[in-house]
């Protein structure tokens, strides 16, 4: 007899559900007698042990389903160890419920804050086994979550679209593309679409060179330029400035994101006109691509052997094209951002695509 918990944290993304799917068909596919345990919109239904218990017909006809049947939230690793608004201490309060339960084991989707507090309650003695799922493709131990595959599908498309627009009224095109701390939505997205320039936090960017590819480019008779611009792109000014002093800028920042502050700032420089499109939370939304079904099947059902095996504290990540155990202790605090120096930025340089840089 196995009984497991399971719960998705952080913002939600495609194939959330097929990962889970993927775990639990593995286990009733054993010989094992498995109890699951749902626990509702993240850590909070851990804390507060809400709940639902769940059988084989809750996992089937998911496969294709977005979102997450669990529904999540954020629950900020920073304040996890801080007590609730009623005084509740909230890591003994998971630890309660998985004891309450009296759970073999603890599985949960999520990234990269999420990864911390999994490997929190790994420390206080649970046994958790993690998925990585996450748009934005940052977490470290692992090539690929899933999620990224269905998200640049998405923003490839935006910027498809735009093309045809901003070719028809020569025109300048933004396309902000999801991504706060890391560029690899934007860098893939940018590539698939076919995007001039690429702006990712990755390598802060000096707006006379964004101008001077716009410029290079009409020069040549192109009519338009199409921009990716990743959510967390930086000006190599702001990026010298500390945390604190840009804290302090962006309060007096009249932009509502950094497209905009790169629009008025082309505008301003060239007189051209100049367009931004935000696909914001289209871009987590909707059935999860062919890919990520696949992938995520493929992680669940290593994390539900996983567990048949009695092994605990894993991340199930993805290197080198093989599905991998990762310890949690490695993945749990770290990024896994873009080098400026890796191959797919140099090869996107020779197909005479942009950084700004
Ligand atoms: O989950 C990752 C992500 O989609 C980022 O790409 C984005 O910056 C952020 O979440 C948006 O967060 P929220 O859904 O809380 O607005």
């Amino acid at each position: 007899m196995k009984r497991i918990g399971m719960l998705t944290s952080g913002g939600d993304c495609q194939a959330l559900n097929a990962a889970m799917r993927g775990v639990v068909k593995t286990l009733l596919n054993s010989s094992e007698t498995v109890e699951i345990y749902g626990f509702l919109d993240g850590y909070k239904g851990l804390i507060y042990d809400k709940r639902q218990m769940l059988t084989g017909k809750d996992f089937s006809g998911i496969l294709t389903k977005g979102g997450t049947i669990l529904g999540t939230s954020r629950t900020p690793f920073k304040t996890i160890q801080d007590p609730d608004e009623n005084g509740l201490n909230k890591v003994e309060a998971m630890k309660q419920n998985y004891y309450k339960l009296q759970l073999d084991c603890l599985v949960i989707l999520g990234g990269n804050g999420t990864h911390k507090t999994a490997n929190l309650l790994r420390q206080e003695g649970l046994n958790i086994i993690t998925l990585p799922k996450t748009i934005d493709n940052d977490l470290w131990g692992t090539d690929m979550t899933f999620g990224f595959q269905s998200a640049v599908d998405i923003a490839t498309d935006a910027i498809d679209y735009i093309h045809t627009t901003a070719a028809s009224h020569g025109r300048v095109f933004i396309v902000e593309v999801m991504g706060h701390k890391v560029g690899w939505l934007t860098l893939n997205a940018g590539m698939a679409g076919g995007a001039d320039i690429i702006l990712i936090p990755e390598i802060p960017y000096d707006i006379n060179k964004v101008v001077d590819k716009i410029e290079e480019r009409d020069k040549k008779g192109s009519r338009f330029t199409i921009i990716a611009v990743a959510e967390g792109a930086i000006s190599k000014e702001d990026a010298k400035l500390s945390k604190k002093e840009l804290k302090k800028k962006m309060e007096k920042n009249p932009h509502p994101s950094v497209s905009y502050e790169v629009a008025a700032a082309i505008q301003k420089k060239t007189g051209r006109e100049v367009r931004v499109t935000v696909p914001g939370h289209m871009q987590r939304g909707g059935s999860p691509c062919p890919y990520d079904r696949v992938f995520a099947s493929r992680l669940g059902a290593e994390a539900g052997k996983l567990i048949l095996d009695g092994q605990f504290g894993f991340m199930v990540g993805y290197k080198n094209r093989e599905v991998v155990r990762v310890p949690l202790e490695d993945v749990a605090g770290k990024l896994k951002a873009i080098s400026p120096d890796a191959s797919i930025v140099q090869e996107a340089k020779l197909l005479g695509i942009s950084f700004g840089n």
